[in-house]
Formats: C-alpha cells, structure tokens, sequence
C-alpha cells in the first residue's frame, strides 16, 4: 500500500516527528540525502520497540519518494531553515510534484520568507508551513505546532497536527506528559491550531522564540543574584527553582534549569554549570523578534535584552580584561539570615517580569495582525502554549483566560487578573531590581520590564521634552496639549521671544 505522507529530512527534528506520526498509525516514507540518517531513523524505531517489525518506510530519492506515497501527495520537511527549503521545493517539483500536492515546512523558518515562497510557488504546490516547537523530545512525543497557510489544505492537514500535537488535560489546564514511544497521548485537547494565513504561523513562533530567550535570561539574572549575591551553590539553587516550580512560575523552563543546576561534571566532579563556557550562542529567532518589534513600533524592551546579553556574554575577552580594569560597587554579600528574604523578592520579580515579556509578545503579535491583517486568536495561542513548547507554563491558561475574557484586549497589563497579580507583587520586584543594581549584578531583562511596566503606567512621559528637542534642532514640530492633536506647532528657536507658529 501507498504511504500517507512523505517526509524529507530525518535530523533531530525530522526523525522524531517521523517516529511520533509512525506512532500515531500514519504510514510515512523518509527521505534524506545523508543516508546515514535514514539509517539512524531506522535503528531508533527498532530499538525503541524491541523485536518487532519496521514501521518506517525509507527512500532513495525524491522521485521515488513521490511514487510510493498517495496522490495528491502530502510532503513534510525539516530541513535547515533558508536556503534549503527552496532547494527541496526545486527537486520535488522536478521530481513530478502536482500543483495540488501539499508542502508543509516544519523548520524554523523567518515568516517573511514563507510569504514569499507561497508567491513563488503558487500554481506548482501548495506550500504550507508548521512552525514546531518542543525540542527533540517534544518532537517524539507532541510539540507544540503553529501552522498556517491555505485554509482547504488545513483541512488535511488538521488530523495529522491533532494526532501528533502535545495534548493538556482540560480539567487541569496542565500537559499530559507520557513519554512511551508506540503509546502516545490520544486523549486531551492537541496543542496544534490553525494560526492564519502563510506567514502568520512562523511569526507567532518567532514571538514565541522571542518570550524564549527573555525568560531564559530572568531565569540566569535570579540565578546570578543568588549565586553572587547570596552565595549559593547550584544545588541549592536547584532546590529554589524546585520549590518555585510547584506555584505560579511552575515551567519547563524553571525545571530543567534545576535540573541543569543539579548536574554534576562527570570528568571533574564540580557543579557542570561551573565547567560551561559563558558564551550564548544564538541561531537568529530571538534577534528577528527584537528586530520586528523595532520595525513595528512596538515597545519589547525585555525580549531585545535577552538578545542583547547574549551578545555581550560572546565578548568574553572584553569582559575578561574589562573584569580587572572597571570599578563595581563595594557591597557586602546578603547575610544568611536574609536570604529566604531576597529569595522571596527573586521570585516575585520572576514572576512580574515574566508577565511584562508575555505583554510585549502579545502586544507584538497584535501589532503585526493589524498590519498584516491577520485575525490572530491570543486566546487559542497561549492555550497552545500550554504544553510541548519550550515555553510551556501553568501561567499560559491564565494568558489564555484573559484573551477569553476579553478577546479585543490592548494589553495584558489591562486585565484585572495580571493588574493584580503586579500590583500585590511589584513591591518585591522593585527591590529585586534595585539591590541587584546597588550591588552590581546586572538584570537586564528584569529590569527593563520594570521600565516598561513603570512608563506604561504613566500617562505621562518625559517625550514631551524629546520633542521639543527635535523640533529645536531640526523644525521637527509638535504638537499641543491645549489643541487638537493633528495641529502642528514650531517655535522660531532662534527669535526673540521664541514666538510659536502654527504650520
Ligand atoms: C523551540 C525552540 C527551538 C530552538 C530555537 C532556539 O521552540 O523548540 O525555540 O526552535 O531551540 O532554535 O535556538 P537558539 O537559542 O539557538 O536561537
């Protein structure tokens, strides 16, 4: 019999979607130009489940991939973003594929780019994208997937999303985590919606990726304060993060950096946090959603931070030599009898920072549907957040209650959930920030979210100055707060008097 789907490239990512949809009864042949992953793929699945036959269907080439799987023909890649995907595109078609054949890119690709492929494809395939998230395991056993694209290809696609999407149990709002290979999570309501049109998809995973890198960076910043101010070891450390994890900063993200901070280095026996070089790599999806904010105009001050300490973390040798040159401030490590205290403080401050970033994603996210005119379901994204993603969170349901509440929502900081939840918690926040200035640890990311909190809340802000300041130096005009808006003034700087003239 003809398989159901064909899938073409068998990396980490590949390989595992490829197991989770064999899981998932769907007859799948594979293909990659490096054999030896075909090969790797076949010996997981056997290892995995014993003795008994193969599942996975592979090939040798993409004409033959076409010929052993139904017409029209469903065809999924995981492929390096860019260059690749277009390659793969130009092969298939050479290969036979039919203008009604279905092409779905998994990869981290940038939204723009899949825009531009649905152009250049039309009429030839129908080209279809599914941003992935969950890492390799997520992957294997249910990810979090954005898809988006043509709307009667969504209709085929649908069940296969739904099968193989990681799944939350709706009385509790938390993931069903079952992690047997041959035994997936059917029950549950599947992390896989239909985001919009091409493009939509790839741009809720970027903002995704964006909250990514922000939350992972607060996470180092009360990591750092705790080990530099408080002098705690990793492990104790990990201990926090555990007892953090059963409240409201329960994520994937807290449990695996306890995890991390519980490991020892088997070569050397120290904390393996210790043996890590401090340089973050980055493969670009957090700096496109810095960037997007800044070419939309859409303040996301905390999610650029993250990019930005990335950056710095890379200039070691700076760092190294500016260490021995550039004064700090003289403080005194926080005594013992404190720490439960300022461990206190971290967490709230975690916690208001975190729901400062989800502010600026959404907001994000907002801006760019209006732009685009996307009719994007905040609602329906954080709900499939909630589980297979990286940022999976217990907090993403009360996201996804406050868009249910309120679906035209301008902001999170709007809604009287989060109002409160800042307001009994900014105290803690607003210390964690300032002892972590006075004593020299940098938060940026925390604290730019406290900026960002303390000029959204402020009706007004000192750009009242900024702008007279442009129209001094180049006739830049403003406008006034005692006329309508759109009336435009200018001060004759340099006349006696500094008459104002309307323009
Ligand atoms: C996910 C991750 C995944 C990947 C990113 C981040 O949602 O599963 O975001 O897509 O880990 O590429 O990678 P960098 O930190 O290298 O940018």
């Amino acid at each position: 019999a003809l398989c159901d789907i064909g899938f073409i490239g068998a990396g980490v990512m590949g390989k595992n979607l490829i197991l989770n949809l064999v899981d998932n009864g769907y007859r799948v042949c594979a293909f990659d130009l490096d054999h030896g992953r075909l090969e790797a793929l076949i010996e997981q699945d056997a290892s995995e489940r014993g003795d008994q036959p193969p599942r996975v269907e592979v090939c040798n080439s993409y004409t033959e991939l076409l010929t052993r799987v139904k017409a029209p023909h469903l065809v999924i890649l995981s492929v390096p973003a860019g260059a690749p995907v277009d390659d793969v595109c130009n092969k298939l078609l050479d290969a036979g594929l039919q203008a009604d054949d279905i092409v779905i890119d998994t990869g981290n690709s940038l939204w723009t780019d899949s825009v531009e492929r649905c152009k250049r494809y039309e009429g030839k395939l129908i080209f279809f994208t599914t941003a992935v998230s969950g890492g390799e395991v997520g992957a294997r056993f249910g990810p979090s997937l954005m898809p988006s694209g043509d709307r009667y290809a969504w209709a085929r696609i649908e069940p296969v999303w739904h099968a193989i999407a990681a799944k939350v149990d709706p009385a509790t709002g938390q993931p069903i985590e079952r992690f047997e290979p041959g035994n997936p999570v059917k029950e549950g309501e599947p992390c896989a919606a239909y985001i919009g049109p091409i493009g939509s998809g790839h741009f809720v995973k970027m903002v995704h990726n964006g909250i990514e890198y922000a939350d992972m960076q607060m996470i180092c910043e009360v990591y750092d304060v705790m080990r530099s101010a408080l002098e705690m070891t990793p492990q104790e450390i990990a201990g926090v993060f555990r007892e953090w994890n059963k409240g409201v900063l329960n994520s994937y993200l807290i449990d695996i950096s306890a995890e991390v901070l519980d490991t020892e280095d088997s070569e050397t026996g120290k904390p393996l946090v210790d043996v890590i070089l401090d340089r973050a790599g980055q493969k670009g999806t957090g700096l496109w959603t810095a960037v997007g904010a800044l070419q939309v105009g859409c303040p996301a001050p905390s999610i650029a931070e993250a990019v930005f300490a990335r950056s710095l973390s890379t200039r070691k040798v700076l760092r190294t030599r500016a260490a021995r040159k550039l004064a700090g401030p003289d403080v005194a490590p926080v005594p013992q009898e404190k720490r439960d205290e300022v461990i206190a403080q971290l967490h709230d401050a975690l916690y208001c920072a975190k729901i400062c970033v989800y502010a600026q994603g959404f907001d994000l996210m907002k801006l760019a549907a209006r732009e685009q005119g996307w009719e994007l379901n905040f609602s329906e994204i954080a709900r499939i957040w909630r589980a297979g993603c990286i940022i999976r969170a217990v907090f993403l349901q009360s996201i996804s209650d406050a868009y249910e509440r309120d679906t035209k929502l301008s902001n999170l900081l709007l809604d009287d959930f989060f109002i409160e939840q800042i307001a009994s918690h900014q105290g803690n926040w607003r210390r964690a920030v300032a002892d972590a200035t006075i004593g020299g640890i940098p938060v940026p990311a925390m604290s730019s979210a406290l900026s960002y909190y303390d000029a959204f809340r402020r009706e007004s802000l000192p750009a009242n100055l900024l702008q007279a300041q442009r129209d001094f130096f180049g006739a830049h005009t403003f406008s006034r707060v005692d006329r309508p808006e759109q009336e435009k003034y200018h001060v004759l700087w340099g006349e006696a008097g500094r008459p104002v003239k309307k323009i």
